[in-house]
């Protein structure tokens, strides 16, 4: 298959785009804006062709679409923090993004398949999120990834384009930006920095290995029926706090590095999602969070040439930002 990955330099797109082409020979083009989260390092191990372009740039979209048989969506700002500080970016890419991505492959007449993410159903205290559940956004973040979702299911309704959702709960493994909790606080654990925890540390993220993720997507993308919505959760949850302490215990870190810091406004307690129905699709989830995390800690420990010119660029100022007086 060709397909257009678009965001495929970044996290979960980058781990998409390796599986796809290792494991099913597909021929891959890869759009990306390259934003601070997006590196052509990413994909330097995997045959693809590039595009540099954002999403919202027609021109970009027809030239990275040309003889392509489906696009996949990964194109996105993902940082809750960063939607609260600066909402301007969520607001062009998943908003005018996709609703240019959709135009393009309703004119090319290919199937569109949105990566999208559990935070559109808000916080649920207990129980999962069915693909039934209402929709109650909490964040810029996730209000703008609830919009995109609404204009994808309107393409399909009103022009039969072959669309699909795909909601996935928190990923982690390879290749993720280190402001993310399990990256930054493994490399922080790493460099005896703070571990900054937010509240009470109490909040539950249901744990999903990058890897499940894309091959769930493979599967919805393959089995799916156009016009759905597919949940694609981790198979465990955990605490915040208790992430923290597993990459402790992993790094061999001193617990005094623990700080708590101040709540993220509008913080969403738990996420949970039932994923029965891309089961019945054929999917499992193939990697528990204790394997995925000795995994993940592993990997961020061998590649420091990835995370080194990182650490050392702008990400010190956003961290400072984020950060600063409060871990002193
Ligand atoms: P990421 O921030 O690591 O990567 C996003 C990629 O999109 C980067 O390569 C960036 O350069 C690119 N990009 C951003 N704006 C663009 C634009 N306007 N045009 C073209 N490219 C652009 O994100 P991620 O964690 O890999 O998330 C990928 C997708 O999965 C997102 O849609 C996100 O909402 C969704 N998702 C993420 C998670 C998670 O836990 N990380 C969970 C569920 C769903
Ligand atoms: O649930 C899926 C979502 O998961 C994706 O849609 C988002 O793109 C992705 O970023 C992620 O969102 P979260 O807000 O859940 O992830 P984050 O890693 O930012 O935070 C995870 C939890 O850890 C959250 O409860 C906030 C907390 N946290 C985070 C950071 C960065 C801390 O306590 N301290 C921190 O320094």
């Amino acid at each position: 298959m060709k397909l257009l990955v678009c965001g495929g330099a970044g996290f979960i797109g980058s781990n998409f785009v390796r599986l796809r082409v290792r494991d099913h020979g597909d021929e891959v083009v890869v759009l990306d804006k390259l934003t601070y989260a997006g590196r052509r390092e990413n994909l330097a191990d995997v045959e693809h062709v590039f595009v540099h372009g954002a999403i919202e740039d027609r021109d970009k979209v027809a030239e990275a679409i040309e003889g392509c048989e489906a696009v996949v969506n990964f194109a996105a700002e993902t940082h809750v923090d960063r939607s609260i500080a600066e909402p301007d970016a969520f607001v062009t890419t998943h908003a005018v993004g996709t609703y240019v991505l959709l135009e393009a492959a309703r004119e090319a007449g290919v199937r569109y398949l949105q990566v999208s993410t559990d935070e559109v159903y808000g916080s649920i205290a207990e129980g999962s999120f069915t693909e039934g559940s209402p929709l109650a956004p909490s964040s810029p973040y996730s209000a703008t990834k609830t919009g995109a979702d609404l204009l994808v299911a309107s393409y399909f309704h009103t022009y039969g384009l072959e669309t699909l959702i795909c909601r996935g709960s928190n990923n982690y493994g390879p290749y993720q930006y280190p402001e993310k909790l399990i990256p930054l606080m493994i490399l922080n654990a790493m460099h005896a920095d703070p571990l900054p925890v937010y509240g009470d540390g109490q909040q539950v993220r249901n744990w999903l290995y990058v890897e499940d993720f894309g091959r769930g997507i493979g599967h919805v993308l393959a089995h799916g029926r156009p016009g759905e919505v597919y949940n694609v959760g981790g198979p465990d949850e955990c605490p915040n706090l208790e992430v923290v302490e597993r990459i402790i215990a992993l790094t061999g870190a001193d617990r005094e590095l623990l700080t708590y810091v101040t709540d993220r406004p509008g913080h969403d307690r738990r996420y949970s999602l039932a994923s029965e129905k891309v089961r019945a699709l054929g999917w499992e989830a193939q990697v528990h969070f204790a394997e995925g995390l000795e995994q993940t800690v592993a990997w961020y420990r061998d590649n420091p040439e990835w995370w080194g010119p990182i650490r050392s660029g702008d990400y010190r100022a956003y961290y400072e930002r984020q950060y600063g007086s409060q871990l002193g």
